[in-house]
């Protein structure tokens, strides 16, 4: 597979009638059938969501994330529905929701290579990399994820902000010093 093969097949799925649906057959279907990993080695996944994107339309997003060993995010949210392909090493995600502004932790997953997780559109997370290599993993967004209002929470205080990537930085920083995600 070309890396226009697989932008071309998730880009059918994001003018379906049931896009996360159809992105996550696709998710489970790549699994150890096809080297995703190498096939994005050209994209370092790091840097902001800018440098991961390998894709975007109104519809969908592309993105190769790497999160660096010991590097934890804040709380946040995608502005839409989302699914994860783990590619190598190891994420835990820790899972919130969020009623009348206040989060509540419902539960964690940890990804493994070729674990696919769906999350909702509202869903809210920390992920954070495990163990001693690099988490990468294809993410898939139903929207441009470059101009969807997004949210982001301060791991301290959790007060809630409009995402701004500057602030975002400056959260994650925080989160990755923690102990454990918050409420955890
Ligand atoms: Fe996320």
């Amino acid at each position: 597979m070309k890396v226009f093969e697989l932008v071309e097949t998730f880009g059918r799925a994001g003018e379906s009638d049931h896009p996360m649906n159809a992105v996550r057959e696709i998710l489970e279907s790549l699994r150890g059938r096809v080297d995703v990993d190498k096939l994005l080695s050209y994209i370092p996944g790091t840097g902001g969501n800018p440098r991961q994107v390998f894709y975007r339309s109104p519809q969908l997003t592309l993105l190769k994330v790497c999160f660096p060993v010991g590097r934890r995010t804040p709380p946040h949210t995608h502005g839409t529905w989302a699914a994860i392909l783990q590619l190598s090493g190891e994420e835990k995600n820790t899972l919130y929701d969020c009623e009348h502004g206040r989060l509540r932790r419902t539960g964690e997953a940890t990804l493994t290579p070729g674990t696919v997780l769906p999350l909702a559109a509202g869903a809210v997370h920390v992920v954070e990399c495990r163990g001693d290599a690099p988490s990468l993993g294809l993410h898939v967004y139903g929207g441009d994820i470059l101009v969807l209002p997004r949210r982001v929470w301060d791991p301290e205080t959790l007060e809630e902000h409009p995402l701004d990537w500057t602030l975002y930085e400056r959260f994650a920083q925080a989160a990755s010093k923690a102990e454990r995600a918050p409420l955890g």
